[in-house]
């Protein structure tokens, strides 16, 4: 045995392949991985089985409009568009101090549950940018333990008021990382095809990810992903390309759908499904029979392109449950999407892990001897139980150190 020690190791975890391994960690990084390493650590931690894997990764959310449910008051309809006409009250209050504190609060919660990357969409189409300055300045506070991207989203639209386009513009300019965009929100089918080529030149000016809220609707005319496909396609940006929600997907009659998946795999963008709300939010002016209102997420895996799942919001006008739970919005997915194979159960793990850390472009992900030591041990032995039962987070380790301890529930019989 060598005098060495290492600062941390984990014993006898299982991957998500079901290896089971020791993984050491010295400084930030991981620097051995095998199926058992004599060298001690200054900390060890037995895991016996219990499954450790990669970071949760919340691809879509809002932060700047987290925690306000309610305030100043309540979606009646549970539409989307009763919640942006909510959220325009809200927003006229809105201070630095009331954006990062709710900000930060959440992202506690998301971590806590395991989640150490975040892509945030913050509103840019309210005039002083007060939610995108909180958000810049928490991105830079949080950093030690939780990497957060920002999407300047004009959520009022691009061109429904003259200043929009110059606060989209400023936005990233003052440093988001993406730029975004509401299509089917503006006025006309022109200004939203014009919002999404406007998207594409300002990110290639700015040098700038996309990640476009795209036909969240259940108008099956809603066909904005071609816009953005071709825009893809044309520009050659492809994977730093995103289409968020695209819920009229799964209205749209197969034979176009047919044609558009084959502009979809030669555009080779990202797509990101929200099942938790737009199950609540989507199908609101049917009556019956009720549409699911999500896009074809088990089609789109199946033809190989990279799906990931995000959490979108959470007690905020649009959608007044959630905690932050990634497992709770893989359960859904299972659910709506009806991907109840075990295969399929897996690929909504992946898809709030790897796929994710796709869409968000990250380099240093990933169990693996040299890069960043980020990962989490689940109360669960697989992913298909870790989705099942939600299982408990124990341990979240973010950049080398152990940032939440976390004991699962303990259950006492006191009959026979
Ligand atoms: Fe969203």
């Amino acid at each position: 045995m060598s005098d060495k020690t290492y600062n941390l190791i984990l014993r006898q975890g299982q991957l998500v392949t079901g290896e089971r391994v020791d993984i050491a960690i010295e400084e930030e990084k991981i620097v051995a991985i095998a199926p058992e390493i004599s060298t001690s650590a200054a900390t060890e931690i037995p895991l016996n089985g219990k499954l450790v894997s990669s970071p949760f990764v919340e691809s879509h959310i809002h932060l700047d409009s987290a925690l306000t449910a309610g305030d100043p008051r309540w979606n009646q309809s549970g539409t989307l568009f009763e919640g942006i006409e909510i959220w325009r009250e809200r927003k006229l209050y809105l201070s630095l101090n009331d954006v990062k504190k709710r900000a930060i609060e959440t992202l506690k919660q998301q971590a806590a549950q395991g989640v150490l990357f975040v892509r945030t969409h913050v509103d840019v189409s309210e005039s002083t940018l007060t939610a995108l300055q909180a958000l810049l300045e928490v991105r830079e506070e949080v950093k030690n333990w939780i990497t957060l991207q920002v999407v300047a989203f004009p959520q009022d639209g691009i061109y429904s008021k003259p200043e929009n386009e110059k606060l989209l513009k400023k936005a990233l300019k003052m440093g988001a990382d993406a730029v975004g965009g509401i299509p089917h929100y503006e006025f006309t089918r022109e200004d939203g095809v014009r919002s999404v080529e406007r998207i594409f030149e300002l990110a290639e000016k700015y040098n700038k990810l996309i990640d476009i809220h795209c036909d969240e609707i259940d108008d099956e005319q809603s066909r904005f992903l071609e816009v953005i496909a071709a825009g893809a396609i044309r520009s050659g940006m492809g994977a730093r390309v995103t289409a968020s929600h695209t819920t009229a997907f799964g209205s749209y009659n197969n034979a176009y759908a047919y044609k558009l998946m084959g502009l979809l795999e030669r555009a080779q963008i990202n797509f990101i499904a929200n099942p938790l709300i737009n199950i609540t939010l989507q199908g609101r002016t049917d009556t019956y029979p009720k549409r699911r209102g999500i896009t074809r997420v088990k089609e789109l895996w199946q033809r190989g392109l990279n799906v990931s799942l995000g959490h979108d919001c959470i007690q905020d006008p649009w959608y007044s449950l959630g905690t932050g739970n990634m497992l709770d919005v893989a359960y859904m997915a299972v659910h709506v999407c009806q991907m109840t194979g075990m295969t399929e159960i897996n690929a909504c793990y992946d898809m709030i892990t790897d796929n994710g850390a796709r869409t968000l472009q990250l380099e240093n992900y990933g169990i693996e001897v040299g890069k960043q030591a980020n990962l989490i041990v689940l109360d669960a032995e697989s992913r298909y139980e870790a989705i099942r039962r939600r299982a408990t987070v124990l341990y979240v380790i973010s950049q080398g150190k152990l940032l939440v301890e976390t004991e699962a529930p303990v259950t006492k019989w006191n009959r026979e």
